[in-house]
C-alpha cells in the first residue's frame, strides 16, 4: 500500500507538471478511477468520456480504457496529446470488425445508412455516416427510422438486435459479439433470480437477447448506474463488467449489487465478467506513459478527417 501510495503521488504531480487529464473509463481497475477523480479528470461511459475529453482544455489527454477510447480522444482532438497507459488494449467488437470487409459489406449495401458503434477502429468510423454509443443508440436510429432511412449496423449483434426490437427499423446486422457481455448465461442468471426474487437486473446491452429480456433497466454504464440509484430495488443483479461496482455502490450506497453468472449453472463469481483489455490498465504503466510520453495515439490525417464527420454527429446528435 505504500508504494501503492507512492506511485499515486508521482502520477499527480506528472498530471499537473505535463497539464495532463486523465479520463477513466468505469472498467479499470479502482486506483485509476479514484485517481482521474482526485485530479480533476473524469470517469464515466463512452460517450462521456469523449465529451470531456473534447470540452477538457488541457494539452495531453490520458485516456484509460481501451484503443478505440483513446482513438475516439484523437479523432475529435488532433491538436492534444493523447497517450495511453497500454496500446495492447483491444476491444473483440473491434477486432471482430476488420476494416477491409466492413468497407466491402457497406459497398454491397450503398442504400443503407451506416451506423457504427463507437467501439470500432478509426477506419471503421471514416465509412460510416454515424457514429452511437449505446447511450445514443435507440434515438438515433429511432431519428432515422422516421426519415425513412434503412440502415446498416455494426459491429455488436446483441446491441444491433436489441435497437431493431424497440424501433422496428429495417436494420442489417453485422455479427461480432463482446466477448465479456456474451457470456452471460440465461438458465444462471433465472436460477439467481429464483433465489432473489425481489432483485432488480441491470443489462448493458452488449449482451444476449435473452439476458436483456430479464432486464428491469438496459443501458450504457452511466445509464445502469444512474437507474441503480433511481429504481426502487434495493438489490440488483448486474450484467455488465466488475468494474462498475465501484462507481455503482458509491452511487447508490445503501443498496446490495450481485454480480451476474458468466460460468454456467449457478455461479456467482464477483469478478468473472471482467474485460481481459480494461484490466491492461495499471497504476505501472500510467506512470510510465507519464515518464516516457510513450504509447502515443495517432490516427493518420486522411482516415481522421472523415471519422470525425461521423464521431462529430454523434456528439451532436447527444446534445
Ligand atoms: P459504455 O458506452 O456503456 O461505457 O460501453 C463501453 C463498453 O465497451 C462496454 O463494454
Ligand atoms: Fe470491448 Fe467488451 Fe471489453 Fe467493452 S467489455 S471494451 S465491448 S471487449
Amino acid at each position: 500500500p505504500e508504494q501503492k501510495l507512492r506511485v499515486k503521488a508521482q502520477i499527480k504531480q506528472k498530471l499537473k507538471e505535463q497539464d495532463a487529464v486523465l479520463v477513466a473509463h468505469y472498467y479499470v481497475e479502482r486506483d485509476l478511477q479514484e485517481l482521474a477523480e482526485e485530479t480533476g479528470g473524469y470517469v464515466s461511459d463512452s460517450l462521456d468520456m469523449a465529451r470531456f475529453g473534447n470540452e477538457h482544455p488541457a494539452k495531453t489527454l490520458i485516456v484509460a480504457g481501451v484503443r478505440f477510447m483513446g482513438e475516439t480522444a484523437k479523432i475529435l482532438n488532433p491538436e492534444k496529446r493523447v497517450l495511453m497507459p497500454t496500446l495492447e488494449a483491444e476491444c473483440s467488437l473491434d477486432l471482430e470488425c476488420p476494416a477491409e470487409q466492413f468497407i466491402a459489406f457497406c459497398d454491397e449495401h450503398p442504400d443503407r445508412t451506416v451506423v457504427v458503434y463507437s467501439n470500432t477502429s478509426a477506419e471503421v468510423k471514416a465509412r460510416a455516416d454515424y457514429v452511437v454509443t449505446s447511450s445514443i443508440a435507440v434515438d438515433l436510429v429511432t431519428w432515422l427510422d422516421e426519415q425513412g432511412k434503412k440502415i446498416l449496423w455494426a459491429p455488436d449483434k446483441h446491441l444491433g438486435r436489441y435497437i431493431q426490437r424497440l424501433t422496428g427499423a429495417d436494420m442489417l446486422l453485422w455479427q461480432a459479439a463482446c466477448v465479456v457481455h456474451d457470456e452471460f448465461k440465461f438458465r444462471s442468471l433465472g436460477e439467481m433470480l429464483d433465489k432473489y426474487p425481489d432483485a432488480g437486473v441491470l443489462v448493458h446491452p452488449e449482451s444476449p437477447e435473452d439476458i436483456i429480456r430479464l432486464a428491469d433497466a438496459v443501458g450504457s454504464t452511466s445509464q445502469l448506474i444512474k437507474a441503480a440509484q433511481t429504481l426502487p430495488h434495493q438489490r440488483f443483479i448486474v450484467a455488465t463488467d466488475s468494474g462498475i461496482f465501484y462507481k455503482m455502490q458509491q452511487a447508490a450506497p445503501d443498496k446490495t449489487f450481485i454480480a451476474a453468472p458468466t460460468m454456467g449453472e449457478g455461479a456467482t463469481c464477483k469478478s468473472c465478467a471482467h474485460c481481459p483489455w480494461m484490466a491492461m490498465n495499471g497504476l505501472h504503466n500510467l506512470l510510465s506513459v507519464l515518464e516516457t510520453g510513450g504509447n502515443e495515439i495517432f490516427v493518420e490525417e486522411s482516415v481522421r478527417v472523415k471519422a470525425l464527420r461521423s464521431t462529430q454527429r454523434m456528439l451532436d446528435f447527444a446534445k
